[in-house]
This record gives C-alpha cells, sequence and structure tokens, in this order.
C-alpha cells in the first residue's frame, strides 16, 4: 500500500467484514466513508440484505445511486453499526470531526448506533487533539456573539485560537445540510477535551461540536504496515 487513497480504500473494505445481513447502519460522509458506501453497494447488488441512515445529503445521494435501501431514525430509531471517518483519532478512540460539514447529522446517527467505527488512513491518529481546527456548527443569528462566546468559553478551558467561519461557494459561508454555519476553532492541542465539550454546549449559538468523545469503540486504521484496529480502552 502507498498513497493515501489506496490507504483509505483498505480500511473502508476491513469495514465491511464487520457488516452481517439484516443489519441496519449508519454510513457516514467524507472522502473515506464514501468508500465504504461503493464497496457496501456491491454487496449489496450481491444479495446483502441492509437498511441504511445516511449522514449527510451527499452520502444519501451516493448511496442511492448504488441502490442501497434507505430509512430514516424516524422509522429506525436505532442502529446496529455506524461506520464513519474521521478528521482525527487519539488513542482513547476521541475524534475530531466535521471536516465536511455533517458533524451535526453524523454525532445523531452515532449516537443512535449500538457501534461506532471509525475508518481512516494512518495520518488521522494523532497523540493530542486539536491540530486539526475544531469544527462547531452555528444557528446564523447572532453569529459574532456566538463566536465570541465560543472564544471565552474555549480560552477557560484552556483552549485559545482564531474562531472563523467556513467560508462556502464565492462570497457566501458554508452551509450544513441544516441550513446551519460552521466555525472552525483553531486552538491547537486541546488539553481536555471533554471540558471542552461540555463547555461549548453550553453556548446558546452552537448546535453541535465536532468533539466524539466516548462514541467509538473501534478505529479501522490503514498504514503503510498494513490494516490495524484499535479499540478504545474499556469498550
Ligand atoms: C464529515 O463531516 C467529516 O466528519 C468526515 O468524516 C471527516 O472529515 C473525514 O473525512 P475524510 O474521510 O474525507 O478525510
Amino acid at each position: 500500500m502507498s498513497n493515501t487513497d489506496d490507504l483509505k480504500e483498505s480500511a473502508a473494505r476491513a469495514a465491511l467484514d464487520l457488516v452481517k445481513d439484516g443489519m441496519r447502519l449508519g454510513l457516514g460522509t467524507g472522502s473515506t466513508a464514501a468508500r465504504f458506501v461503493d464497496a457496501l453497494g456491491a454487496r449489496v447488488k450481491a444479495g446483502l440484505n441492509v437498511v441504511c441512515v445516511p449522514t449527510s445529503e451527499t452520502t444519501r445521494l451516493q448511496a442511492e445511486r448504488l441502490r442501497i435501501p434507505l430509512t430514516t431514525l424516524d422509522e429506525t430509531p436505532e442502529l446496529d453499526l455506524t461506520v464513519d471517518g474521521a478528521d482525527e483519532i487519539d488513542r482513547e478512540l476521541r475524534l475530531i470531526k466535521g471536516g465536511g460539514g455533517a458533524l451535526l447529522r453524523e454525532k445523531i446517527v452515532a449516537t443512535a448506533s449500538n457501534r461506532m467505527v471509525v475508518i481512516a488512513d494512518e495520518s488521522k491518529v494523532v497523540p493530542a487533539l486539536g491540530a486539526f481546527p475544531l469544527p462547531v456548527e452555528v444557528v446564523r443569528f447572532g453569529l459574532l456573539t456566538t463566536m465570541h462566546a465560543i472564544e471565552a468559553i474555549a480560552a477557560e478551558a484552556g483552549c485559545r485560537g482564531a474562531v472563523t467561519l467556513r467560508p462556502g461557494k464565492g462570497e457566501a459561508p458554508f452551509v450544513t445540510d441544516q441550513g446551519n454555519l460552521v466555525v472552525d476553532c483553531a486552538f491547537g492541542t486541546i488539553p481536555e477535551p471533554e471540558v471542552l465539550a461540555f463547555a461549548l454546549k453550553r453556548v446558546p449559538g452552537v448546535v453541535e461540536h465536532g468533539l466524539f468523545l466516548g462514541l467509538a469503540d473501534l478505529a479501522i486504521v490503514a498504514g503503510g504496515g498494513g490494516v490495524k484496529a484499535l479499540r478504545r480502552p474499556g469498550a
């Protein structure tokens, strides 16, 4: 294995081994998750019976093209397994997610799942979270007030750095599937992710943040030495 695309493909294919007939699946978002969806589509075409909840409109369209049977959390509130990518993974399987802007649906779907498995190339495994700017989904109303509140409350949690509105196409900001905005928080190393996560939820304009804590049980990580399984300590 050499390039990142091959590694993403290897991780995605390894996760397919966890899928059993009859499962209710959450389908992640991003370039690694897209490879899993492609591989799942081939298995569905060959006769595998699953129902899936996509975590974004992009993934929904991909799954529809592949004729993967879809459901919603309203119809199927509990899922067996969600397979998704990540922007950063630490040794406790705490994650930063949301680089693709789908963090809200991703977190709702992961939380509804009995098991969340992360698939990634080895570049995503980090000693400490935070080099990747933390995405935070916010409502449009009071944007500047919310951004200042995030800065202030993050500083109390030991995190300082630029909080910037994510740009979209042209002059417009990036808009999530839920019609919200995303701010990216360049805090650098996050000393205590649990403390920051708790603090961010206290800001009224924050809808959700990209810290996924205690959600992933297993990370399937592909690197030059092959595919490795990392388990959450105590999971
Ligand atoms: C989408 O919002 C993100 O959480 C993705 O799962 C994350 O950005 C990983 O994406 P890649 O697999 O494309 O790196």
